[in-house]
């Protein structure tokens, strides 16, 4: 079975929190690529991540000819990812920051809600790897949370159904509970 890399552009200047929890979560599922670290970040990663492949440059600054087997995951794609899209990908880009590099026509959407970028990671995952058709998953919503004896959160993501609960981080709900009084987004 063909093994992609799964290519997250990192934004911040640390990874800490709910991004730790799902890089940790694509780690035990996929082969992890983090670009666009910054150098400290690179040379003091994380316990929790050192699984991952690291780099600080940019997929944008990639040769050509690796750029040309690059996937990016957008929602915005006019077209939906299939298990036929296999064979013309090494590499799976998710973050959707690279304007028109790779260019437009290597996009591909993974439905009309937007996930959180871990979920995106599993069904793409399942979707070229495992040959399962977008069409064959099962989806939730915008899950509500319990945090409480009364209160909830509601995510506002896709989530992938695993039995009968949607498929969150470990260490996720925890997080939540801490957080339960501080804003969340
Ligand atoms: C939570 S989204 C990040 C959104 C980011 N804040 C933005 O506004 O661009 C995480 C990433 O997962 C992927 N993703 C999520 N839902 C998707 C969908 N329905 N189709 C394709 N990719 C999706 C995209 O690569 C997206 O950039």
């Amino acid at each position: 079975m063909k093994q992609f890399t799964y290519v997250i552009e990192h934004m911040e200047p640390e990874i800490t929190g709910w991004p730790e929890l799902e890089y940790k979560n694509m780690l035990k599922h996929v082969k992890l690529h983090l670009s666009h670290l910054d150098p400290n970040l690179k040379n003091n990663m994380p316990e929790s991540l050192k699984g991952a492949q690291v780099s600080t440059d940019s997929v944008s600054e990639w040769p050509k000819e690796v750029q040309q087997r690059v996937l990016l995951l957008d929602p915005a794609s006019p077209h939906e990812l299939s298990p036929e899209d296999a064979e013309n990908y090494d590499y799976l880009l998710f973050g959707g920051i690279l304007g028109d590099d790779p260019p437009q026509d290597r996009t591909k959407h993974l439905g009309p809600k937007q996930m959180t970028t871990d979920t995106a990671v599993l069904v793409s995952q399942r979707v070229l790897e495992h040959g399962i058709k977008l069409s064959d998953l099962e989806f939730v919503d915008f899950p509500e949370i319990p945090l409480g004896k009364k209160q909830t959160v509601e995510l506002p993501f896709r989530y992938l159904v695993e039995n009968g609960k949607p498929k969150l981080p470990d260490g996720l709900l925890d997080l939540l509970r801490k957080q339960n009084d501080e804003p969340l987004f």
